[in-house]
């Protein structure tokens, strides 16, 4: 391997990230700017793009921003064809964008259930469905999707979220294997509570916005650090990856014993991991 490659790894690629207004796609389009990628930045606000177009360290013209909303799911196979146009062709595609619910079920409008399904996962697979005949004609494409601790098990006053990530592992664990044989890469990122504003973004079961960030997340795993770890996995071509802190061991209690992954979570499972996390870390009782 030349040394520019393994300086650049994403240079001459193309990476389109939703969600790259905030949180982990913004720390993503900095990370990938830095290692050579020219970027497609998405989300609704075309301001907070242009802000992160500004700041990435790459040249000016490396990067075009594609407002969109994902929830408007007529318009994203149109947004697609533009986001190939940038620059007429796209290596990575990160679906990263999401919005979270907290709320309990019985609380949360079907309106509210159907808003995060359109977000979380008709949007992405809208897209998907647009590029993939693009990714197939040119022989390759990897496709990274932003799943959650809570795509692989069920947490109080998350089911809509819950749902909506559980269905991306149905949907792009069958393309997967559709389309392997195709040059088509599928890695499924499974975050555990990473220090972002994502619970002050979220929504109630009737609509309006938490607006403050929970406190365990003030302490949650860094962001940048995150994004490392993501591109990690993407150069290494993960079928999945965890990327977060403590809190990832309940995947592996859900692989051993999802009984008794159950019952922890019936019983505050955020206030459990804070006091796990703070008797391990800081040995306090
Ligand atoms: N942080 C965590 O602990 C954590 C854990 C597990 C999984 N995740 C997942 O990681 C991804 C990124 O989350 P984050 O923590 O970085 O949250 P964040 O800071 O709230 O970022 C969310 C991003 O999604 C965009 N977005 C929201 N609604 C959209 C819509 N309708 N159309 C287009 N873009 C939209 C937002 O921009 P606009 O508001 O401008 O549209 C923003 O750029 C999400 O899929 C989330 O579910 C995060």
């Amino acid at each position: 391997m030349s040394d520019q490659h393994h300086n650049l790894p994403f240079l001459n690629k193309v990476v389109w990230i939703t969600g790259a207004s905030s949180g982990i796609g913004e720390a993503l389009a900095y990370r990938l700017s830095q290692l050579g990628a020219s970027l497609i930045l998405s989300a609704r606000n075309e301001d907070d793009l242009n802000q992160v177009n500004k700041q990435l360290p790459r040249e000016p013209g490396s990067a075009k921003v594609l407002p969109l909303d994902l929830e408007d799911l007529q318009q994203l196979p149109d947004k697609t064809d533009l986001a190939w146009s940038c620059f007429n062709k796209i290596d990575c595609f990160i679906s990263n964008a999401g919005l979270a619910v907290r709320d309990y079920a019985l609380n949360t409008e079907l309106r509210i259930d159907q808003k995060l399904m359109n977000i979380n996962y008709f949007g992405p697979t809208v897209i998907t469905k647009r590029l993939l005949p693009h990714f197939i004609e040119q022989g390759h494409g990897h496709i990274v999707v932003m799943s959650s601790l809570s795509g692989k098990y069920g947490v109080p006053r998350l089911a809509a979220y819950a749902a909506s990530k559980h269905a991306l592992h149905g949907f792009f664990e069958s393309l997967r294997s559709e389309t392997v044989d195709q040059g088509i890469l599928i890695t499924m990122i499974i975050p555990g509570m990473i220090k972002t504003a994502i619970t002050a973004h979220a929504v109630t079961g009737t609509g309006s916005i938490v607006g403050r960030i929970d406190k365990t997340f003030e302490t949650a795993y860094p962001v940048e650090k995150a994004a490392q770890k993501i591109i990690s996995a993407i150069l290494k071509e993960k079928e999945e990856a965890i990327v977060g802190g403590m809190e990832v061991i309940t995947l592996w209690l859900n692989r051993i014993s999802p009984w008794l992954l159950r019952r922890v979570i019936r019983n505050h499972p955020i206030k459990w991991m804070r006091q796990l996390k703070e008797r391990f870390l800081f040995g306090k009782k």
